[in-house]
């Protein structure tokens, strides 16, 4: 395999997670608290959702191109052992992340996540935003993370 052929996988690895989690980025200090000043708390999650549901496509889509170009580099350059050794955590990290992001994006927000959320809104709407905001910061935290020690990591800063 040519080396312009990795650098390229590599590179549109990292794209792919610029794109994404500086979308979650903003999603989580920009969006979300624009969103509560702005308004009531019963239009909160309504006008949130609506906003949000534009950027679930950009999420998809660079999710797919990261894990296509991840598990592409992993098998080109035979890295599964990494994956028993504890050295490694930040590998098991990007895998945990994009699977947590792969079942939230393509299984439970279109088959119930989206419907339960609009739904308790109606009842308890407070409570709905306030679990939106804290989802957000987990997996902005965890993927803020994952990044750092898979820079830190791939480039030999761990040892
Ligand atoms: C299926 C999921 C994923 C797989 C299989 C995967 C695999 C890989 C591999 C093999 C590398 C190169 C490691 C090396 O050079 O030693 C890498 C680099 C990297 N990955 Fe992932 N990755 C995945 C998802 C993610 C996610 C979700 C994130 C961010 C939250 C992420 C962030 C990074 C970063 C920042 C680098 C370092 C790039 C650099 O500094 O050159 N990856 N990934």
């Amino acid at each position: 395999m040519s080396s312009e052929h990795l650098a390229l996988a590599r590179a549109l690895h990292v794209c792919a997670i610029v794109m994404w989690i500086g979308g979650v980025a903003f999603v989580t200090t920009v969006l979300l608290p624009s969103v509560r000043r702005l308004k009531e708390p019963q239009q909160r999650v309504a006008f949130f959702e609506a906003i949000e549901g534009r950027f679930a496509w950009q999420a998809r889509a660079t999710t797919l191109l990261a894990g296509a170009t991840g598990f592409y580099l992993t098998w080109v350059w035979d890295l599964w052992e990494r994956f028993t050794n504890p050295q490694f955590w930040w590998m098991h990290a990007m895998v945990a992340i994009w699977l947590l992001f792969t079942v939230m994006l393509f299984v439970a927000e279109p088959l119930f996540l989206h419907r339960w959320f609009i739904e308790r809104a109606r009842r308890e709407p407070e409570r709905v935003f306030r679990r939106i905001e804290r989802m957000h910061w987990l997996l902005l935290t965890l993927s803020v993370a994952t990044v750092i020690g898979a820079v830190a990591g791939s480039h030999g800063g761990l040892n």
